[in-house]
């Protein structure tokens, strides 16, 4: 049997170890493995195949990014494309997929199920939030970046002293902002799921300025909405930041909901204000020790699912165990930050 492994939509700290760990399992089964390069731009057109032999997953456990390549291309835009897809499969002699991705991408390998290819999920995104799924790969690494970022920025908010607002990742929900917020101190998280007025932001600022404490860190996940930003943010919305990619997505970084609030807080309160971006850099690095683990184990179980010939399926992490659950269920909605967790963090406010 020879089976396929693509990595789909933003990379994230980990795809090389679940690529290494899938690959790893199909070699110990005796079935051959090509690697689908750039994400399904891979499975379009021609086709971009490279065959991936041992050699090629070997030291690339501790490697951020993705040997495969990565792209935010969608088959299910273009007529025909499942189809297209699955015939370039078979024709290379591809048996089974392993489709390594989010929201997105799951999305195309659940059509592609019900179009009678088998392919079977690995859940990743930084976002961390696909349904059915404690965990994502790539959240606990760029949850340390962020907690680094707040440590670091925490002694110089303190020199000065300023408010230091520290956007992060995360287009619908704020998993990245609540725990590495949590993690590392923050005064104040502002994320989509739970809306603050500016007024609040001001009041808490006052208050600890009130209290004695000099500075101020907030951080803010890049899809949170404030209805005081939006003239900013229409700003930046004007000036390109409403193209959207292939599933419909703007791109978040370029509203620039951070900078926004920073130029309110100092207009507002006349606090010398601070704006950090981490960006990309929250995507890139070498994976944490809990993603490369879940990746080895999410990364086998896809292939002993192929072996099995249980396809549309999907390995997740379910009460801290591997459980596989239908792909349509990691996709059917979005997982978001319950108000247990928002609260804990109020309580450091
Ligand atoms: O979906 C994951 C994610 O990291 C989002 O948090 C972010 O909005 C988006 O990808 C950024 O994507 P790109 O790499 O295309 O700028």
């Amino acid at each position: 049997m020879r089976i396929g492994i693509l990595t789909g939509g933003g990379d994230a700290p980990g795809l090389n170890a679940a690529i290494r760990a899938a690959a790893r399992r199909a070699y110990q089964l005796g079935f051959q493995v090509t690697g689908i390069k750039n994400g399904w731009a891979g499975c379009l057109g021609r086709g971009d195949f490279e065959d991936l032999p041992p050699a090629a997953v070997r030291g690339i456990l501790p490697l951020g990014g993705t040997i495969l390549g990565t792209s935010r291309t969608n088959p299910l835009k273009e007529k025909d494309g499942i189809a297209k897809v699955v015939a370039l499969l078979r024709g290379n002699g591809i048996e089974g997929l392993v489709a390594i991705g989010g929201d997105d991408t799951l999305s195309v390998a659940a059509a592609m199920s019900e179009a009678g290819y088998p392919v079977v999920g690995v859940p990743k995104t930084i976002d961390n939030d696909l349904s059915s799924t404690e965990f994502c790969i790539g959240f606990d690494t760029a949850v340390g970046v962020v907690v680094e970022a707040l440590d670091r920025l925490h002694i110089t908010a303190s020199a000065h002293p300023r408010v230091m607002v520290v956007e992060v990742m995360g287009r619908d929900t704020g998993w990245v902002a609540m725990v590495g917020g949590l993690a590392g101190g923050a005064d104040m998280i502002i994320i989509p799921e739970f809306g603050v007025a500016f007024d609040e932001v001001v009041e808490h600022l006052h208050r600890r300025r009130g209290g004695g404490k000099d500075f101020s860190i907030i951080v803010i996940a890049e899809g949170a909405k404030m209805k005081d930003l939006e003239p900013a943010m229409a700003t930046a919305a004007a000036a390109g930041a409403e193209k959207r990619d292939a599933f419909g997505h703007v791109q978040l970084a370029k509203q620039g909901v951070g900078e926004a609030l920073s130029t309110r807080i100092e207009e507002a309160t006349g606090f010398e204000t601070r704006v950090t971006v981490l960006g990309h850099l929250q995507r890139g690095g070498s994976p944490s020790p809990v993603d490369r683990i879940w990746a080895t184990r999410l990364g086998v179980a896809a292939v002993d699912l192929l072996k099995d010939r249980r396809a549309g399926l999907i390995p997740v992490r379910k009460d801290g165990e591997v459980a596989v659950v239908p792909l349509r269920e990691v996709i059917k909605e979005t997982r978001h930050v319950p108000r247990e967790l928002y609260d804990l963090a109020r309580v450091f406010g």
